[in-house]
């Protein structure tokens, strides 16, 4: 099996499931044009960010590491028209491209965008009370993902989701010997999962258009 076939089933899912959707297709299409990384989650992926959304009757999501707002845009439709999601970048540019792309999506009433290191930016929500989010979903510098696990945590209620992309990175989640950070990364958010009592949770493997990874998504108790 490869990543040719995993490619066509995820088209197969998006066709047969999805509605067509030239405003998602012209945000990638910016994001390209802008010079951004393709590293945005799939479209499949970014509809599970919505369902849990809604499956856990979102009001408020945060996420960590914007990029061109693809994921946040498909977290925006999973809330209520009242609901907002608060999603954190450090590069301007990726900003600027974000803020655009909320527009021509319709959603930049309910999508609020800090520019600046995501742990600054959760220190300052800490401080105004702007928790506690329902919804989390941690997609930025790999090395973090401790940090903002603690500040998902401390951002939470009982029953918010958090979602951590990117841990399984073609199996090398399995290497120990700490050379690859963003593979160290993936292991802390393990640890730090597994080892916080709070947290109840699970690793879904992923393959489709973006090549083999996979979601940490746990429940806070
Ligand atoms: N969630 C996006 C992809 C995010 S890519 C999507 O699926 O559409 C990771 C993003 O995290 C990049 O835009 C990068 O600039 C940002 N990032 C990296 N380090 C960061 C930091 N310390 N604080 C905030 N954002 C950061
Ligand atoms: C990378 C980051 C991501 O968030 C992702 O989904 C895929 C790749 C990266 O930095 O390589
Ligand atoms: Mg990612």
């Amino acid at each position: 099996m490869s990543t040719k076939t995993w490619t066509a089933v995820d088209d197969y899912i998006v066709c047969s499931l999805f509605e067509a959707d030239p405003v998602l297709d012209a945000v990638l299409a910016a994001n390209r044009d802008n010079g951004l990384p393709a590293i945005d989650v799939s479209a499949a992926q970014g509809k599970l960010l919505s369902l849990l959304a809604r499956i856990g009757g979102a009001k408020k999501a945060l996420e960590i590491g914007t990029l061109g707002g693809y994921s946040t845009i498909w977290m925006a439709r999973g809330l209520p028209a009242d609901g907002k999601v608060v999603t954190l970048e450090l590069d301007p540019h990726h900003a600027k491209v974000a803020r655009s792309n909320f527009e021509r999506a319709g959603v930049a009433d309910r999508v609020e965008l800090r520019v600046g290191p995501a742990l600054q930016s959760l220190a300052a929500l800490g401080n105004e009370n702007a928790g506690p989010f329902d919804l989390i979903f941690i997609d930025a510098d790999k090395p973090n993902n401790p940090n903002y696990l603690s500040w998902a945590l401390r951002l939470s209620r009982s029953g918010t989701v958090i979602v951590c992309d990117n841990v399984i990175r073609d199996g090398a989640v399995l290497d120990e010997d700490g050379r690859d950070a963003n593979v160290e990364g993936a292991r802390a958010a393990f640890s730090f999962i597994g080892g916080e009592k709070r947290l109840d949770g699970t690793a879904i493997q992923t393959v489709g258009a973006k090549g083999y990874d996979g979601f940490a998504i746990a429940i806070v108790d």
